[in-house]
């Protein structure tokens, strides 16, 4: 079994959701606590043992780039002005990991995104990680994937359970029980189902593990939903050829390109923060016995 050692991390969409914050500055880049929303998903990948990042980008989103690279300039003024920990934790940043990135010149959908990194990743088993979706857990969401794929050797899919209502804004998987804990066996996956279309309420979110025969899938797949090329698509026909599993991984999921799950997730994360944790809870405990009547 080969052993995964990249991962693709799409970020060349448009970030409409989030304007006119995304105007200038891309979705990844807005902050979460003390670190841009890509750091954290860099860090998740780090932590899974994974050796390198490809980005797929696109105009305009130099800044994420540019924030994983050594800046000699900053480097050489701290150093003068004696900032110690500062300066590590830049060179940390740097040194996180080896980040290579591939342009994606027309937003054509997710599906047309990942496949814009094929030469990087070549033919060996890769992850994906939407580069606005943030896992919360103890065990890195991809390290629990990785762990499944010893045990089935076949593409996996991280999912959630969704409320009913909520379906049609999301990719969707039905499947069986398998032998393997959290773990389906997946029968057939819709992007963003009409209501009544599906019974299942497997959500999936940002991670994907995927063998490399998808390329050749993503190769044929044809614009779908919203005229983009969907990657779902392309993995129900992989999941037909070779098998595929949804995995319910633990922890919690946001979806920081959204307003909403953006200020969800500053609160939790804030919450967790070694240093800054305890005092924002005593903020927060002393402004929800403040708060008004609607
Ligand atoms: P989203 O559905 O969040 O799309 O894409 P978006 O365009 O970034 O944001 P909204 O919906 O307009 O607010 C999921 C992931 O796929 C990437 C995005 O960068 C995001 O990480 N993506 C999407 C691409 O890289 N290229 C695309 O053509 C579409």
């Amino acid at each position: 079994m080969k052993i995964i050692r990249k991962a693709v991390i799409p970020v060349a969409g448009l970030g409409t959701r989030f304007l006119p914050a995304t105007k200038a500055i891309p979705k990844e880049m807005l902050t979460i606590v003390d670190r841009p929303t890509i750091q954290y998903i860099v860090e998740e990948a780090v932590a899974s043992g994974i050796e390198q990042i490809i980005l797929v980008t696109s105009a305009g989103k130099s800044a994420i780039e540019n924030h994983f690279d050594y800046d000699f300039q900053l480097d050489t003024i701290l150093k003068e002005r004696n900032k110690v920990l500062l300066r590590e934790e830049l060179r940390h940043i740097s040194n996180l990991i080896d980040v290579t990135s591939v342009r994606q010149k027309e937003p054509l959908g997710l599906g047309h995104a990942i496949l814009m990194a094929r030469n990087v990743v070549g033919d060996e088993p890769f992850f994906v990680l939407l580069g606005d979706d943030l896992v919360l857990s103890k065990i890195a969401c991809c390290k629990q994937m990785i762990n499944l794929y010893e045990q089935v050797g076949s593409s996996i899919v991280a999912v959630r359970r969704v409320p009913e209502q909520e379906t049609h804004q999301y990719g969707i998987v039905e499947g069986e029980e398998s032998e393997f804990e959290r773990a389906h066996r997946i029968t057939r996956m819709i992007e963003k189902p009409a209501p009544g279309t599906s019974n299942s309420d497997m959500a999936i979110i940002g991670r994907y593990l995927l063998m490399p025969e998808i390329f050749d899938l993503l190769e044929k797949t044809t614009p779908g939903h919203g005229g983009e090329i969907q990657l779902t698509d392309a993995l129900q026909a992989m999941s037909k050829r070779q098998g595929m599993f949804a995995y319910e991984f633990e922890g919690s999921r946001y979806d920081a390109g959204d307003k909403l799950g953006y200020l969800k997730a500053v609160v939790d994360f804030a919450l967790m923060h070694q240093q800054l944790g305890p005092a924002f809870r005593e903020y927060l405990e002393s402004v929800c016995k403040q708060l008004p009547e609607e």
